[in-house]
């Protein structure tokens, strides 16, 4: 593959050759007239039109070639692996669904999974879905405070951690009275069960094997995931059994998955990705998944590509660019069995692909899409020649455009809000008990992102930047609020204005500026324990990196803190219409 500039835009050309086997080897031809209905019978459905979207992980592939191969390689990060195939997987999420029945666990109830990367986290993912009940995912590195907003939202009945996470649970267990069980896995430590939690290797050894997965509605909610927005609490957005069908087309088509592929998603299930490309979208269209628990590091990650013949690789823009930090470290691995590469989460820059073509041969096709739309929405596909630093065209069945304010299509070349037509089938269906949030996104008729992007004549995206206040790091997703919240619980922090401050690296570290409040003065001692303090309150990728200590923040005259005003002043640049300014 070379790159060739047209018009000042690098292009990739994919060869005709390939494009071939490519399993959509031709974008236009599927996108026009493409109707989703034609795409239900991908998955498996039950007689009646009922749908459960754990059943089409493991269950449906019993009785095909694929019950016997492997579902899952899992590497630990001390280097143990574990295999398990589709039959055992199945057998395995059918004694989970058991276990979970019998502490009478019943459709539309919410469990939470919060566990490290182990096999567990698929089996007890999957297990709940069978169930009806609601699956929310839960990042190992979040803190008190996050835990306690999303279980205490969603009145979660149960949480399933290990007992090296549970002292977490166990500080916030009273605040949460509608949570009736902690399911330890214990079986890794071979640590003591207290009393008021549950077994999971115990329950797992008696639980029986034969489930009838229940018969969900196409309609009823699968999964809920928490995310940011720009104000107020993280928001859980609940999918429904329904998108599995998008996940499965999307894996297909996208990520270009067929039979024989070993894939690797570096995603952490606490997040979408880790959940629709990290469990549903793979496992729908039966392939192998490579899953490493340990953390980053450019030579394991390497390791474990060789190691495990991985083919197909989604990954992450900030990842890539830590790979980037050491190219050298790449000459020592052939990346022989690689095939496909992806990236999503943050703008992927031409600098990262090109680094691709040079150390793995492949190009990046970057995919975008968020928490809300449950699968890849905008791509570069395997058969399009790829722009450089353009997020690709919207996928079939989906209708992107560039919108102002009011809900009118901008012309191309016109930056503007990214929107989407609404009604995919992977569409959030609400945002936990909160109408009027999950209203905000279609006041304008379309689907409102957030981001701001362009469209040119091609019909090729590009990603400006977020509409909002929310900040990107390192790819994920954290709304200022949580932060600017967390720092207030200081005793010595009066107010504090929170913003992404660009990075080289990260995409974007969360800086943050707090006054101090009467009788605390600034030291390097104060902020060290202030430091400290939001690292214990925020999980791992939340706390700011950055903090300021000022006089005064900018605000409006509603006493609201104008973090624009804080981000343009921060970098340099004009403040821009400061009229509701009012600086106290
Ligand atoms: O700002 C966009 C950015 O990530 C946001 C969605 O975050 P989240 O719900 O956590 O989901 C992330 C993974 C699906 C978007 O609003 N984003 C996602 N993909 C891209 C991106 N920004 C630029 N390019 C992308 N490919």
């Amino acid at each position: 593959m070379t790159i060739k500039t047209v018009n000042q835009i690098e292009i990739i050309t994919k060869e005709a050759g390939k494009i071939n086997s490519c399993n959509m080897p031709d974008y236009k031809a599927m996108y026009t007239g493409f109707d989703w209905k034609n795409a239900y019978d991908n998955v498996s459905w039950f007689d009646n039109g009922k749908l459960n979207a754990g059943y089409n992980c493991f269950d449906k592939h019993l009785g095909t070639p694929v019950e016997n191969k492997d579902a899952l390689i899992w590497e630990g990060a001390t280097g143990e692996i574990e295999k398990y195939t589709y039959g055992q997987m199945a057998q395995l999420s059918n004694k989970f669904s058991n276990v979970l029945t019998d502490t009478g666990i019943k459709k539309g109830d919410r469990v939470f999974i919060f566990l490290p990367k182990i096999p567990e986290v698929y089996v007890t993912f999957v297990g709940i879905l069978k169930t009806g009940a609601i699956a929310g995912t839960m990042f190992s590195a979040f803190g008190k405070e996050a835990l306690i907003d999303r279980l205490g939202d969603s009145e979660a009945k149960m949480v399933i951690t290990t007992p090296e996470l549970k002292p977490r649970i166990d500080e916030i267990r009273d605040q949460l009275p509608k949570l009736e069980n902690v399911l330890v896995v214990d079986n890794r430590d071979g640590q003591d069960i207290r009393q008021g939690e549950l077994s999971y290797s115990k329950l797992m050894q008696g639980a029986s094997d034969e489930y009838d997965c229940v018969h969900t509605d196409p309609e009823d909610y699968s999964f809920m995931l928490y995310t940011s927005g720009t104000t107020g609490k993280s928001k859980g957005i609940v999918h429904a059994h329904l998108g599995i069908v998008q996940q499965d087309l999307t894996a297909n088509i996208v990520l270009d998955l067929k039979e024989d592929d070993i894939y690797w998603c570096t995603a952490d299930h606490g997040w979408v990705t880790g959940v629709s490309y990290g469990i549903l979208g793979p496992f729908s269209n039966g392939v192998t998944q490579v899953v490493y628990e340990g953390r980053f590091d450019a030579a394991k990650w390497y390791e474990v590509i060789d190691k495990h013949k991985v083919t197909v690789w989604y990954t992450a823009p900030t990842a890539i660019r830590m790979l980037m930090k050491t190219p050298e470290v790449a000459d020592n691995y052939s990346f022989k069995s690689l095939r496909y590469i992806l990236s999503v989460g943050e703008p992927l820059n031409p600098e990262a692909i090109r680094f691709g073509l040079k150390a793995y041969g492949l190009a990046f096709h970057d995919t975008w899409w968020q928490t809300e739309t449950g699968s890849i929405m905008i791509t570069n596909y395997c058969c399009m020649d790829i722009k450089l630093g353009s997020m690709g065209k919207p996928f079939p069945g989906i209708t992107a455009a560039i919108i102002d304010d009011e809900g009118n299509i901008v012309p191309p070349g016109t930056p503007g809000l990214l929107a989407l037509k609404p009604g995919w089938p992977s569409q959030l269906r609400e945002v936990w008990q909160n109408e009027p949030k999950f209203k905000e996104y279609f006041e304008t008729g379309w689907y409102v992102s957030g981001d701001k992007a362009y469209e040119d004549t091609d019909g090729y995206f590009w990603f400006i930047g977020r509409a909002d206040d929310v900040i990107m790091t390192a790819g994920e997703r954290v709304g200022p609020f949580e932060v600017e919240s967390a720092l207030v619980e200081h005793p010595s922090i009066a107010e504090a204005g929170v913003i992404g401050k660009p990075d080289p690296t990260r995409g974007e570290i969360i800086k943050a500026f707090i006054t101090l409040r009467e009788g605390y003065s600034a030291s390097d001692e104060l902020l060290d324990d202030i430091k400290k303090f939001v690292k214990k309150h925020l999980a791992g990728h939340a706390y700011p990196r950055e903090i300021d200590i000022v006089e005064s923040l900018p605000k409006t005259r509603s006493g609201k803190i104008m973090r624009r005003v804080l981000k343009a002043r921060e970098l340099g640049l004009p403040v821009g219409d400061v009229a509701t300014l009012e600086e106290d």
